[in-house]
């Protein structure tokens, strides 16, 4: 057991072995909505969307705090180890919700109208107005992760040629959209499942 879980790749196939190992029980047990690849990529997407904001909460709630009270000879450890792995999932965690959420909202037959947020029905349903509301604050806080902070962590942490100079700008401008992510997370949060558990 201690060998299985000193080794983080071999934890993670055996923690997705007993996910699809529930999964396929769920399917032959039957009942409810069933297995299809719509409740799979639904279940994908809170997998990706927990990485996704897992690791923006970790920012936010310890590194972007913390660093400021470490000694300088020990920042580079943060910034030439972590942060650069960190940033890697962090992104592709946004976007692997982003293309499951879509794909999700696809299956379920309501992209257009969530989208529109409910305009293309009149209004008529609040939970297509709820989930389109979390949709859209989610694909601002992608295109903050893609456009903005990703590319300013790159300067900031000398990842790409950039004056010296530019540096402390590029880390404040990452730092300044990845605090208007962690801002729009909860809305976000309370639109995304609260439209599967208000109506
Ligand atoms: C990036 C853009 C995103 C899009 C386009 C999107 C889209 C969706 C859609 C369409 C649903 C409804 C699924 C259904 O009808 O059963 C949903 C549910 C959900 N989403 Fe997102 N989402 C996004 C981001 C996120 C993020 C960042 C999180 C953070 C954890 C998240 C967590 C959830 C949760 C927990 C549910 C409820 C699942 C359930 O109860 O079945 N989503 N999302």
């Amino acid at each position: 057991m201690g060998a299985l879980l000193s080794n983080f790749r071999n934890t993670f196939i055996v923690s997705s072995i007993l996910a699809i190992a529930l999964i396929a029980w769920s399917a032959l047990a039957g009942g409810g909505a069933g297995v299809t690849w719509v409740t799979v990529t639904t279940w994908l997407h809170v997998f990706f969307g927990i990485l996704w904001i897992g690791l923006l909460y970790y920012f936010n709630f310890v590194q972007i705090r913390t660093m400021p009270k470490i000694p300088d000879e020990l920042k580079p450890a943060i910034g030439k180890f972590i942060a650069p792995e960190a940033l890697f999932w962090f992104r592709w965690g946004a976007m692997g919700t982003l293309v499951t959420g879509l794909l999700v909202a696809m299956g379920n037959g309501y992209l257009i109208e969530a989208m529109s947020l409910g305009a293309t029905e009149g209004f008529a349903s609040g939970k297509n107005i709820l989930i389109g509301l979390g949709m859209w604050l989610a694909i601002i806080m992608f295109i903050n992760v893609w456009f903005v902070i990703w590319p300013n962590q790159k300067i900031a942490l000398g990842l790409v040629e950039a004056p010296a100079e530019a540096k402390p700008k590029a880390a404040r401008t990452a730092m300044l959209f990845s605090r208007t992510n962690l801002l729009l997370s909860l809305p976000m949060l309370v639109a995304m499942s609260g439209a599967q558990g208000f109506y």
